[in-house]
């Protein structure tokens, strides 16, 4: 029986889907494999047993990726499991960065008791309005599963979009290597990057003194994409017009014209149920078969399900290794490197010598799958 301790609360439909063999538990310290959605677990105390970690999301800056790397514990995301609901509140955040909706809402309220409120409102309305996005340029950095999406809505909603990504060139979609073209030229500049050294805080004072007047910024990222006693300074000075941000704070809850939302992007039902189904099977498919799929620290390898007697997980960090593997257990083996890291599944009719599998040459870890 595998443990499966659940850091958050992950969807039912999708920890229904881990079956008899399983059984959830509250103790980190007795899990085979861990759910997690925003969680951190940078000071977790990891135990011996955890083979591997499943991020109900995209993002896994909660999660210390090289001390599992390290040990051989697989750390999974669930990549565009939530890009429509991402999408959709950033496309709400346009909205209400372009009409007073919320001022409007605000207004109606405090005059509710007021018996000639028809009439004031026809009165007040010129407070509240606002501009179209039609026809408006709007710069998506990180064309990733959500900035793809939103780029093909937002051109269907008439505005001119240009994608920046240097990992990535696409298309259907106009791009730039620049990210001062996306500066100089956009109306609505929206963030969907994960939180890396080089991405930290890369929406600073000189980024915002590259950007048109009156700009409209969105993170429903990660909040230190943005430098943010910057970002105040920016909008109080109306360089910046609103920051439309997804991440309650201090900061963010005391700048002016910032519309904050507390976290909420992934937040539908739609979204937690995918994300919960893609994490459980990801699991599922490594503890069972030791298939990688989506990790972000480790290859893809995925060999099927075992047809042999013996199927061995093997961990190393030296390129050459899959070299010295095949040499010692036959060509029945697949494996890759990602970065500094690499894994191989190798299928056997009958077990090996274990401890020569150890010794090839940069192996750290071995897991016998099935056998
Ligand atoms: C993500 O990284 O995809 C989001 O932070 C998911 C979430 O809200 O849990």
């Amino acid at each position: 029986m595998k443990k499966v301790c659940c850091l958050n609360n992950i969807s039912s439909k999708g920890t229904d889907l881990l079956g008899e063999e399983y059984v959830l538990t509250d103790e980190l310290a007795e899990a085979d494999a861990v759910l997690v959605r925003s969680a951190s677990m940078h000071e977790a105390e990891l135990p011996e047993s955890l083979l591997a970690i499943a991020r109900a999301g995209a993002g896994v800056n909660n999660i210390p990726l090289e001390k599992c790397a390290e040990r051989g514990i697989v750390v999974f995301n669930a990549p565009g499991a939530n890009a429509n609901a991402v999408k959709e509140l950033v496309l709400a955040g346009m909205l209400l960065a372009s009409r007073d909706i919320i001022g409007g809402v605000e207004w109606g309220r405090a005059n509710r008791e007021n018996p000639d409120v028809s009439k004031a409102a026809e009165k007040e309305k010129k407070k509240f309005a606002g501009c179209e996005i039609a026809g408006k340029t709007l710069g998506i950095i990180g064309l990733g599963a959500i900035g793809y999406k939103l780029a093909k809505t937002a051109e269907a909603l008439g505005m001119q979009v240009l994608g920046y990504d240097p990992y990535l060139d696409l298309q259907d979609v106009k791009m730039t290597k620049n990210l001062d073209d996306i500066f100089a030229v956009s109306d609505y500049i929206t963030l969907h990057v994960p939180l890396l050294p080089d991405t930290r805080e890369m929406i600073d004072a000189a980024a915002i003194a590259k950007m048109k007047d009156g700009v409209v910024i969105l993170n429903y990222a990660r909040d230190l994409l943005v430098q943010e006693a910057d970002l105040a300074e920016a909008l109080k000075s109306g360089k910046v017009k609103r920051y439309l941000c997804d991440f309650a704070n201090p900061n963010t809850l005391a700048m002016e014209n910032c519309i904050v939302t507390p976290h909420l992007g992934a937040s539908t039902e739609e979204s937690e149920e995918n994300c919960a189904v893609m994490a459980v099977e990801e699991i599922r498919n490594y503890v069972e078969n030791g298939n990688i799929i989506n990790s972000v620290t480790f290859p893809r390898v995925d060999k099927g399900v075992p047809a042999k007697a013996v199927r061995l997980g093997i961990f190393y960090k030296d390129t050459d290794a899959l070299e010295g593997l095949k040499a010692l257990l036959g060509d029945d083996i697949l494996g890759g490197m990602r970065g500094a890291y690499g894994y191989a599944v190798a299928d056997l009719d009958e077990s090996a010598d274990y401890d020569a599998v150890k010794a090839v040459s940069g192996v750290y870890r071995v897991r016998v799958v099935r056998g």
